[in-house]
Protein backbone atom coordinates (compact mmCIF):
# COMPACT_ATOMS: atom_id res chain seq x y z
CA UNK A 1 0.00 0.00 0.00
CA UNK A 2 1.14 3.29 -0.90
CA UNK A 3 2.01 6.08 2.01
CA UNK A 4 -0.99 8.24 2.41
CA UNK A 5 -1.76 11.06 4.24
CA UNK A 6 -3.64 10.03 8.15
CA UNK A 7 -5.05 12.11 11.00
CA UNK A 8 -4.60 9.68 13.41
CA UNK A 9 -2.96 6.36 14.20
CA UNK A 10 -3.37 3.84 17.09
CA UNK A 11 -0.72 1.93 17.79
CA UNK A 12 0.87 -1.10 19.60
CA UNK A 13 -2.65 -2.81 21.09
CA UNK A 14 -2.20 -5.48 22.73
CA UNK A 15 -5.23 -7.10 21.39
CA UNK A 16 -7.07 -5.05 18.74
CA UNK A 17 -10.51 -6.77 17.78
CA UNK A 18 -11.64 -6.39 14.59
CA UNK A 19 -14.92 -7.82 14.37
CA UNK A 20 -14.06 -8.04 10.46
CA UNK A 21 -16.12 -9.89 7.87
CA UNK A 22 -19.67 -9.72 9.22
CA UNK A 23 -20.98 -6.91 7.64
CA UNK A 24 -23.23 -8.10 5.05
CA UNK A 25 -24.81 -10.84 7.76
CA UNK A 26 -24.21 -11.20 11.41
CA UNK A 27 -21.90 -13.64 12.86
CA UNK A 28 -23.96 -17.16 13.95
CA UNK A 29 -23.12 -19.76 15.98
CA UNK A 30 -19.59 -20.59 16.85
CA UNK A 31 -19.01 -16.88 14.64
CA UNK A 32 -19.74 -15.35 17.61
CA UNK A 33 -16.50 -16.19 19.36
CA UNK A 34 -14.26 -15.36 16.37
CA UNK A 35 -13.39 -11.42 17.20
CA UNK A 36 -10.85 -11.34 14.70
CA UNK A 37 -7.72 -10.00 16.34
CA UNK A 38 -4.84 -8.74 15.82
CA UNK A 39 -1.89 -8.79 18.25
CA UNK A 40 0.17 -6.10 18.87
CA UNK A 41 -2.58 -3.90 16.52
CA UNK A 42 -2.79 -0.19 14.67
CA UNK A 43 -5.80 1.53 12.81
CA UNK A 44 -5.34 4.64 10.42
CA UNK A 45 -7.58 6.93 10.35
CA UNK A 46 -8.56 9.97 7.70
CA UNK A 47 -11.23 12.10 8.02
CA UNK A 48 -14.36 10.66 9.90
CA UNK A 49 -12.84 6.85 8.48
CA UNK A 50 -10.82 4.11 8.91
CA UNK A 51 -8.36 3.68 6.41
CA UNK A 52 -6.49 0.11 7.57
CA UNK A 53 -6.40 -2.13 10.20
CA UNK A 54 -2.92 -4.52 10.64
CA UNK A 55 -0.19 -4.94 13.01
CA UNK A 56 1.47 -1.80 14.50
CA UNK A 57 4.32 -2.64 11.66
CA UNK A 58 2.32 -2.26 8.98
CA UNK A 59 0.27 0.94 10.16
CA UNK A 60 3.69 2.65 10.44
CA UNK A 61 4.47 2.05 7.21
CA UNK A 62 1.30 3.35 5.87
CA UNK A 63 2.04 7.02 7.50
CA UNK A 64 3.87 9.47 4.64
CA UNK A 65 7.07 11.23 5.75
CA UNK A 66 6.49 14.58 6.97
CA UNK A 67 3.32 14.02 7.72
CA UNK A 68 2.50 14.14 11.35
CA UNK A 69 -0.70 11.97 12.56
CA UNK A 70 -2.11 12.21 16.26
CA UNK A 71 -0.55 9.11 17.54
CA UNK A 72 -2.54 7.13 20.25
CA UNK A 73 -0.39 4.86 21.67
CA UNK A 74 -2.38 1.64 22.88
CA UNK A 75 -0.08 -0.38 24.62
CA UNK A 76 -1.19 -3.07 27.24
CA UNK A 77 -4.56 -2.00 26.03
CA UNK A 78 -7.43 -3.67 23.79
CA UNK A 79 -9.17 -1.68 20.69
CA UNK A 80 -12.46 -2.84 19.82
CA UNK A 81 -15.30 -1.08 17.56
CA UNK A 82 -17.23 1.54 19.96
CA UNK A 83 -20.19 -0.06 21.48
CA UNK A 84 -23.82 -0.43 20.29
CA UNK A 85 -26.85 -0.51 21.83
CA UNK A 86 -29.65 -0.76 20.23
CA UNK A 87 -32.45 -1.18 22.84
CA UNK A 88 -32.92 1.75 24.84
CA UNK A 89 -35.52 4.03 25.86
CA UNK A 90 -34.37 7.91 25.72
CA UNK A 91 -35.60 11.61 26.28
CA UNK A 92 -38.11 10.34 28.62
CA UNK A 93 -38.91 12.67 32.35
CA UNK A 94 -38.84 11.88 36.24
CA UNK A 95 -37.68 8.58 37.64
CA UNK A 96 -38.89 5.40 39.26
CA UNK A 97 -36.72 5.14 42.25
CA UNK A 98 -39.78 4.14 44.84
CA UNK A 99 -41.23 1.59 42.67
CA UNK A 100 -37.11 0.14 42.75
CA UNK A 101 -37.94 -0.12 46.56
CA UNK A 102 -41.42 -1.73 45.72
CA UNK A 103 -39.93 -4.33 43.64
CA UNK A 104 -37.32 -5.32 46.51
CA UNK A 105 -40.20 -5.62 48.91
CA UNK A 106 -42.07 -7.92 46.94
CA UNK A 107 -44.35 -6.27 44.05
CA UNK A 108 -43.59 -7.43 40.46
CA UNK A 109 -43.37 -5.17 37.75
CA UNK A 110 -47.01 -5.50 36.01
CA UNK A 111 -48.38 -5.39 39.54
CA UNK A 112 -47.25 -1.50 39.85
CA UNK A 113 -47.95 -0.86 35.93
CA UNK A 114 -51.76 -2.60 36.53
CA UNK A 115 -52.33 -0.17 39.82
CA UNK A 116 -51.41 2.79 37.34
CA UNK A 117 -47.46 3.14 38.19
CA UNK A 118 -44.50 1.78 36.02
CA UNK A 119 -44.77 3.06 32.79
CA UNK A 120 -47.80 5.74 33.27
CA UNK A 121 -45.41 7.74 35.83
CA UNK A 122 -43.25 8.49 33.11
CA UNK A 123 -45.75 9.39 30.65
CA UNK A 124 -46.84 11.71 33.73
CA UNK A 125 -43.90 13.24 33.76
CA UNK A 126 -43.20 13.52 30.00
CA UNK A 127 -46.38 15.28 29.50
CA UNK A 128 -45.42 18.09 31.74
CA UNK A 129 -41.69 18.28 30.12
CA UNK A 130 -41.07 20.68 27.17
CA UNK A 131 -38.87 19.46 24.38
CA UNK A 132 -35.84 21.17 25.63
CA UNK A 133 -36.08 19.44 29.33
CA UNK A 134 -36.30 16.05 27.03
CA UNK A 135 -33.23 17.39 25.18
CA UNK A 136 -31.61 18.09 28.68
CA UNK A 137 -31.81 15.41 30.23
CA UNK A 138 -31.33 12.85 27.04
CA UNK A 139 -27.68 14.67 26.89
CA UNK A 140 -27.00 13.59 30.49
CA UNK A 141 -27.88 10.06 29.70
CA UNK A 142 -25.78 9.99 26.18
CA UNK A 143 -22.64 11.52 28.14
CA UNK A 144 -22.70 8.70 30.31
CA UNK A 145 -23.10 6.15 27.28
CA UNK A 146 -19.90 7.98 25.66
CA UNK A 147 -17.97 7.95 28.64
CA UNK A 148 -18.90 3.99 28.86
CA UNK A 149 -17.63 3.25 25.18
CA UNK A 150 -21.19 3.39 23.44
CA UNK A 151 -21.12 5.18 19.79
CA UNK A 152 -24.13 4.29 18.57
CA UNK A 153 -27.70 3.91 20.14
CA UNK A 154 -31.07 3.30 19.92
CA UNK A 155 -33.49 5.75 21.12
CA UNK A 156 -37.49 4.85 21.54
CA UNK A 157 -40.30 7.12 22.37
CA UNK A 158 -43.26 5.54 24.33
CA UNK A 159 -44.06 7.96 26.77
CA UNK A 160 -46.29 10.43 25.19
CA UNK A 161 -48.97 8.11 23.97
CA UNK A 162 -50.85 10.89 22.71
CA UNK A 163 -49.81 12.17 19.47
CA UNK A 164 -48.04 15.37 20.47
CA UNK A 165 -46.19 14.20 23.08
CA UNK A 166 -45.16 10.91 21.18
CA UNK A 167 -43.97 14.17 18.27
CA UNK A 168 -42.11 15.83 20.91
CA UNK A 169 -40.29 12.47 22.26
CA UNK A 170 -39.08 12.09 18.91
CA UNK A 171 -38.59 15.71 18.11
CA UNK A 172 -35.73 15.68 21.09
CA UNK A 173 -34.58 12.52 19.65
CA UNK A 174 -33.89 13.83 16.67
CA UNK A 175 -32.40 17.10 18.46
CA UNK A 176 -30.18 14.56 20.24
CA UNK A 177 -28.77 13.06 17.13
CA UNK A 178 -27.90 16.38 16.03
CA UNK A 179 -26.16 18.07 19.19
CA UNK A 180 -24.48 15.01 20.85
CA UNK A 181 -21.56 12.72 19.16
CA UNK A 182 -23.20 9.53 19.77
CA UNK A 183 -25.30 8.68 16.82
CA UNK A 184 -29.10 8.34 17.76
CA UNK A 185 -30.97 5.87 15.51
CA UNK A 186 -35.06 6.54 16.77
CA UNK A 187 -37.78 4.28 16.98
CA UNK A 188 -41.94 4.88 17.16
CA UNK A 189 -43.27 3.29 20.10
CA UNK A 190 -46.20 4.67 20.57
CA UNK A 191 -47.53 0.82 21.43
CA UNK A 192 -45.73 0.98 24.77
CA UNK A 193 -48.61 0.59 26.93
CA UNK A 194 -52.79 1.66 26.74
CA UNK A 195 -53.08 4.82 28.14
CA UNK A 196 -55.06 4.89 31.02
CA UNK A 197 -57.98 6.80 29.32
CA UNK A 198 -58.45 3.88 26.87
CA UNK A 199 -58.42 1.34 29.02
CA UNK A 200 -61.92 -0.01 28.67
CA UNK A 201 -61.37 0.51 24.79
CA UNK A 202 -58.05 -0.33 23.58
CA UNK A 203 -58.86 -0.52 20.10
CA UNK A 204 -59.48 3.55 19.81
CA UNK A 205 -56.11 3.80 20.90
CA UNK A 206 -54.55 0.98 18.15
CA UNK A 207 -56.52 3.05 15.63
CA UNK A 208 -55.40 6.37 16.62
CA UNK A 209 -51.87 4.99 16.45
CA UNK A 210 -52.43 3.35 12.78
CA UNK A 211 -54.50 6.05 11.14
CA UNK A 212 -52.84 9.35 12.68
CA UNK A 213 -49.25 8.65 14.66
CA UNK A 214 -47.81 6.38 11.85
CA UNK A 215 -48.59 8.24 8.92
CA UNK A 216 -47.62 11.14 10.25
CA UNK A 217 -44.38 10.18 12.18
CA UNK A 218 -43.53 8.38 8.64
CA UNK A 219 -43.87 12.04 6.95
CA UNK A 220 -42.36 13.56 9.05
CA UNK A 221 -39.53 11.53 9.27
CA UNK A 222 -39.33 10.95 13.03
CA UNK A 223 -38.58 7.38 12.99
CA UNK A 224 -36.76 3.98 11.21
CA UNK A 225 -38.48 1.68 13.06
CA UNK A 226 -41.55 0.96 14.92
CA UNK A 227 -41.71 -1.39 18.12
CA UNK A 228 -44.87 -2.82 20.04
CA UNK A 229 -45.18 -3.92 23.69
CA UNK A 230 -46.67 -7.48 22.94
CA UNK A 231 -47.43 -8.66 26.27
CA UNK A 232 -50.79 -9.93 28.20
CA UNK A 233 -52.48 -7.43 29.67
CA UNK A 234 -50.72 -5.12 26.86
CA UNK A 235 -50.41 -5.63 23.10
CA UNK A 236 -52.61 -8.52 22.10
CA UNK A 237 -50.77 -10.81 19.27
CA UNK A 238 -53.32 -9.16 16.89
CA UNK A 239 -53.31 -5.52 17.84
CA UNK A 240 -49.41 -5.64 18.19
CA UNK A 241 -49.93 -7.10 14.03
CA UNK A 242 -51.94 -4.14 12.95
CA UNK A 243 -49.54 -1.90 14.47
CA UNK A 244 -46.41 -3.47 12.97
CA UNK A 245 -47.88 -4.36 9.55
CA UNK A 246 -49.28 -0.34 9.10
CA UNK A 247 -45.97 0.93 10.43
CA UNK A 248 -44.20 -1.38 7.75
CA UNK A 249 -47.11 -0.22 5.13
CA UNK A 250 -45.27 3.56 5.57
CA UNK A 251 -41.70 2.53 5.81
CA UNK A 252 -40.74 1.67 9.40
CA UNK A 253 -39.50 -1.09 10.02
CA UNK A 254 -40.99 -3.89 12.95
CA UNK A 255 -39.22 -4.56 15.88
CA UNK A 256 -41.30 -6.51 18.93
CA UNK A 257 -40.44 -6.39 22.68
CA UNK A 258 -41.35 -10.16 22.35
CA UNK A 259 -41.76 -12.81 25.62
CA UNK A 260 -40.78 -11.00 28.03
CA UNK A 261 -42.87 -11.92 31.14
CA UNK A 262 -44.61 -14.79 29.54
CA UNK A 263 -44.59 -16.84 26.30
CA UNK A 264 -47.12 -15.11 24.41
CA UNK A 265 -45.97 -15.73 20.57
CA UNK A 266 -43.81 -12.67 20.36
CA UNK A 267 -40.72 -13.77 18.99
CA UNK A 268 -43.54 -16.28 15.99
CA UNK A 269 -45.04 -12.55 15.09
CA UNK A 270 -41.77 -10.92 14.65
CA UNK A 271 -40.87 -13.83 11.86
CA UNK A 272 -44.35 -13.44 10.59
CA UNK A 273 -43.83 -9.68 9.93
CA UNK A 274 -40.39 -9.41 9.03
CA UNK A 275 -38.97 -7.52 12.09
CA UNK A 276 -35.41 -7.10 12.05
CA UNK A 277 -34.99 -7.72 15.70
CA UNK A 278 -37.22 -9.45 18.40
CA UNK A 279 -36.08 -8.26 21.73
CA UNK A 280 -36.55 -9.61 25.58
CA UNK A 281 -36.98 -13.29 25.23
CA UNK A 282 -36.65 -14.33 28.61
CA UNK A 283 -39.60 -17.04 27.74
CA UNK A 284 -39.75 -17.64 24.27
CA UNK A 285 -40.54 -20.90 23.01
CA UNK A 286 -38.99 -23.60 20.71
CA UNK A 287 -41.57 -22.65 18.26
CA UNK A 288 -40.26 -19.10 18.64
CA UNK A 289 -36.73 -19.81 18.61
CA UNK A 290 -37.09 -21.70 15.40
CA UNK A 291 -39.36 -19.00 13.55
CA UNK A 292 -36.64 -15.99 14.36
CA UNK A 293 -33.62 -18.40 12.81
CA UNK A 294 -35.76 -19.06 9.91
CA UNK A 295 -36.59 -15.80 9.14
CA UNK A 296 -32.72 -14.13 11.02
CA UNK A 297 -34.67 -12.30 12.94
CA UNK A 298 -31.82 -10.44 15.76
CA UNK A 299 -32.63 -11.86 19.04
CA UNK A 300 -31.44 -8.30 21.11
CA UNK A 301 -31.32 -9.94 24.75
CA UNK A 302 -31.54 -7.51 27.79
CA UNK A 303 -30.32 -8.97 30.79
CA UNK A 304 -30.17 -6.11 32.66
CA UNK A 305 -34.01 -6.04 32.87
CA UNK A 306 -33.63 -9.45 34.12
CA UNK A 307 -31.27 -8.17 36.60
CA UNK A 308 -33.34 -5.61 37.65
CA UNK A 309 -36.63 -7.52 37.83
CA UNK A 310 -35.20 -9.92 39.92
CA UNK A 311 -35.79 -12.91 37.81
CA UNK A 312 -33.84 -16.30 37.71
CA UNK A 313 -34.63 -16.88 33.92
CA UNK A 314 -33.19 -15.58 31.63
CA UNK A 315 -33.38 -15.37 27.99
CA UNK A 316 -32.11 -18.31 26.19
CA UNK A 317 -28.65 -17.09 24.87
CA UNK A 318 -27.39 -20.63 24.35
CA UNK A 319 -29.70 -21.92 22.96
CA UNK A 320 -30.78 -19.07 20.76
CA UNK A 321 -27.03 -19.35 19.38
CA UNK A 322 -27.69 -23.00 19.07
CA UNK A 323 -30.42 -22.17 16.71
CA UNK A 324 -28.96 -20.38 14.41
CA UNK A 325 -30.38 -16.87 15.64
CA UNK A 326 -28.29 -13.70 15.69
CA UNK A 327 -28.03 -13.03 18.78
CA UNK A 328 -27.21 -9.16 20.42
CA UNK A 329 -27.18 -7.87 23.47
CA UNK A 330 -28.60 -4.24 24.67
CA UNK A 331 -29.35 -2.40 27.95
CA UNK A 332 -32.67 -1.83 27.45
CA UNK A 333 -32.30 1.97 29.51
CA UNK A 334 -35.47 2.57 30.37
CA UNK A 335 -36.72 4.36 34.07
CA UNK A 336 -36.98 0.56 35.62
CA UNK A 337 -33.27 -0.35 34.16
CA UNK A 338 -31.26 2.24 34.91
CA UNK A 339 -28.20 1.99 33.22
CA UNK A 340 -26.03 3.48 30.34
CA UNK A 341 -23.52 0.48 30.45
CA UNK A 342 -23.13 -2.07 27.77
CA UNK A 343 -19.83 -3.06 29.65
CA UNK A 344 -22.00 -4.74 32.52
CA UNK A 345 -24.55 -5.77 29.92
CA UNK A 346 -21.93 -7.97 29.02
CA UNK A 347 -20.71 -9.24 32.24
CA UNK A 348 -24.70 -10.19 32.88
CA UNK A 349 -24.75 -11.58 29.60
CA UNK A 350 -21.73 -13.67 30.60
CA UNK A 351 -22.33 -14.69 34.08
CA UNK A 352 -26.20 -15.51 33.96
CA UNK A 353 -26.83 -16.17 30.42
CA UNK A 354 -23.45 -18.13 29.96
CA UNK A 355 -21.98 -15.93 27.16
CA UNK A 356 -18.54 -16.03 26.71
CA UNK A 357 -16.71 -12.99 26.50
CA UNK A 358 -15.72 -12.77 22.60
CA UNK A 359 -19.59 -13.76 22.30
CA UNK A 360 -20.86 -11.07 23.98
CA UNK A 361 -18.35 -8.32 22.64
CA UNK A 362 -20.02 -9.58 19.17
CA UNK A 363 -22.80 -9.13 20.29
CA UNK A 364 -22.65 -6.06 21.52
CA UNK A 365 -21.03 -4.75 18.41
CA UNK A 366 -21.29 -5.86 14.88
CA UNK A 367 -24.68 -8.02 15.77
CA UNK A 368 -25.89 -5.07 17.33
CA UNK A 369 -25.43 -3.14 14.51
CA UNK A 370 -27.34 -5.60 12.26
CA UNK A 371 -30.08 -5.25 15.20
CA UNK A 372 -30.63 -1.49 13.70
CA UNK A 373 -29.56 -1.96 10.34
CA UNK A 374 -26.01 0.00 10.71
CA UNK A 375 -23.79 -2.61 9.77
CA UNK A 376 -22.33 -0.98 7.00
CA UNK A 377 -21.34 1.99 8.85
CA UNK A 378 -20.11 0.71 12.27
CA UNK A 379 -19.77 -2.28 14.63
CA UNK A 380 -16.18 -3.77 13.33
CA UNK A 381 -13.11 -2.15 12.61
CA UNK A 382 -12.54 -2.30 8.81
CA UNK A 383 -11.56 0.35 5.79
CA UNK A 384 -14.01 2.21 4.61
CA UNK A 385 -15.83 2.51 8.77
CA UNK A 386 -16.66 5.20 10.59
CA UNK A 387 -13.48 5.08 12.87
CA UNK A 388 -15.99 4.68 15.91
CA UNK A 389 -13.30 3.50 18.23
CA UNK A 390 -13.13 2.37 21.94
CA UNK A 391 -9.89 1.65 23.91
CA UNK A 392 -10.44 -0.11 27.23
CA UNK A 393 -7.48 -0.36 29.57
CA UNK A 394 -6.78 -4.38 29.86
CA UNK A 395 -4.19 -6.43 27.98
CA UNK A 396 -7.03 -8.63 26.53
CA UNK A 397 -10.91 -8.71 25.64
CA UNK A 398 -11.78 -11.40 27.86
CA UNK A 399 -10.84 -8.52 30.95
CA UNK A 400 -13.78 -6.59 29.95
CA UNK A 401 -16.68 -8.51 31.11
CA UNK A 402 -14.09 -10.36 34.12
CA UNK A 403 -13.69 -6.72 35.50
CA UNK A 404 -16.59 -5.26 36.10
CA UNK A 405 -18.83 -2.56 38.28
CA UNK A 406 -15.93 0.09 36.95
CA UNK A 407 -15.51 2.01 33.98
CA UNK A 408 -12.48 0.23 31.41
CA UNK A 409 -12.70 2.61 28.88
CA UNK A 410 -9.42 4.96 28.48
CA UNK A 411 -10.44 6.92 25.22
CA UNK A 412 -13.53 7.07 22.49
CA UNK A 413 -13.09 8.50 19.03
CA UNK A 414 -16.27 9.10 17.11
CA UNK A 415 -16.24 9.47 13.48
CA UNK A 416 -12.49 9.77 13.88
CA UNK A 417 -12.42 12.60 16.70
CA UNK A 418 -11.51 11.70 20.38
CA UNK A 419 -14.60 12.73 22.09
CA UNK A 420 -13.71 11.34 25.53
CA UNK A 421 -9.74 10.69 26.93
CA UNK A 422 -9.22 9.63 30.57
CA UNK A 423 -5.81 10.80 32.04
O1 LIG B 1 -38.31 -2.74 27.60
N1 LIG B 1 -41.24 -3.82 28.62
C1 LIG B 1 -41.64 -2.71 28.28
N2 LIG B 1 -40.93 -1.61 28.15
C2 LIG B 1 -39.73 -1.32 28.79
C3 LIG B 1 -39.91 -0.81 30.17
C4 LIG B 1 -40.39 0.57 30.16
C5 LIG B 1 -40.67 1.13 31.54
O2 LIG B 1 -40.88 0.38 32.50
O3 LIG B 1 -40.71 2.37 31.61
C6 LIG B 1 -38.75 -2.49 28.69
O4 LIG B 1 -38.39 -3.13 29.68
FE1 LIG C 1 -37.57 -1.88 26.11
Amino acid sequence: MERIHLDTVILNASELLTLSGASHAPKLGSELGELGIIEDGGVAIRGNQIVAVDTTKNIKRLVKPGSHPRVIDAKNKTVLPGLIDPHAHLAFAGSREREFVQKIQGATYMEILESGGGINVTVKATHKASRNTLVRKGQHTLNRMLEYGTTTVEGKSGYGLEPKHEYKQLLAIRDLNLIHPIDVVPTFMGAHVIPTKYKKQPEKYVNLIIKKMIPTVAKKGLAEFCDVFTEKGVFSIEQSRQILLAGKEHGLIPKVHADEMTTFGGAELAAEVGAVSADHLLKVSKTGINALAKAQVVAVLLPATAFVLMETQYAPARELINAGVPVALATDFNPNCMTESMQLIMTLACLNMRMTPAEAISAATINAAHAINRSHLVGSLEPSKQADIVIMDVPNHEHIPYHFGVNLVKNVLKNGKIVYLTQ
